[in-house]
């Protein structure tokens, strides 16, 4: 297991894990799930954002206290999963900016296209989150976060919900300044490119969009 690789283990969000792996758990569950484990999981990508301190007075005495120094955020969602999320993400940094890349992956090749790409300005001085939730063959993470650097971001990590080693490897080969954040690391990848067991299709899964 590469070292920029965590696996968060946390038996709540294990158990949610479950739930959307689960192929009977409808729609509108699965969102509430998602947005649910997103929050665990962005504290997990926030934990070492730097505290300074600051006065304040409680009802009871005044007391120094830690406070964020204001580090700016940038969640970058690969569409049209990542938008899964998103809202979780929010619950937790409402302050945070964010950016969308659209690619879609060519399903005999499995390669990456990039048909939208807009973030905000000054990448270079935040920390940026890129987040899809599954790292399958890595293409699309990597093209994004190629995409993101040449637009000047500096720091960034990779928040996933389930990772395939292949896709760890190859995100690992290509970007080993990226830590990668995920809830598992499964079995491996199946001829289209799906992870087993993973949980499907996790855009069809979010809108609803098969069967
Ligand atoms: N994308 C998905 O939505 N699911 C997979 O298993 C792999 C890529």
């Amino acid at each position: 297991m590469p070292d920029n690789l965590t696996i968060v283990d946390h038996p709540l969000i294990q158990h949610k894990l479950t739930i959307l792996r689960d192929k009977t758990t409808p729609t509108a569950q699965f969102r509430q799930v998602l947005r649910e484990v997103a929050f665990v999981l962005g504290c997990e990508a926030t934990k070492d954002l730097k505290l300074g301190n600051i006065e304040i007075e409680t009802p009871i005495e005044k007391m120094t206290a830690p406070y964020l120094e204001g580090k700016k955020l940038c969640f970058v969602s690969i569409l049209r999963a990542g938008n899964g999320l998103l809202n979780g993400l929010l619950d937790l940094i409402p302050s945070a900016r964010v950016g969308h890349v659209g690619i879609y992956r060519d399903h005999e090749t499995l390669e990456a296209h990039r048909y939208y790409y807009k973030t905000p300005d000054r990448l270079g001085d935040r920390l940026v989150i890129l987040v899809d939730p599954m790292l399958a063959t890595g293409n699309t993470a990597i093209d994004a976060a190629n995409e993101l650097k040449k637009a000047g971001a500096k720091e960034m990590k990779f928040l996933c919900l389930v990772a395939a080693p292949e896709g760890v490897e190859k995100f690992s080969t290509a970007h080993p300044d990226i830590p990668i954040i995920t809830a598992a690391l499964d079995r491996g990848l199946n001829e289209k490119g799906y992870i087993m067991p993973g949980l499907g299709d996790a855009g069809d899964r979010i809108y609803g969009t098969k069967g």
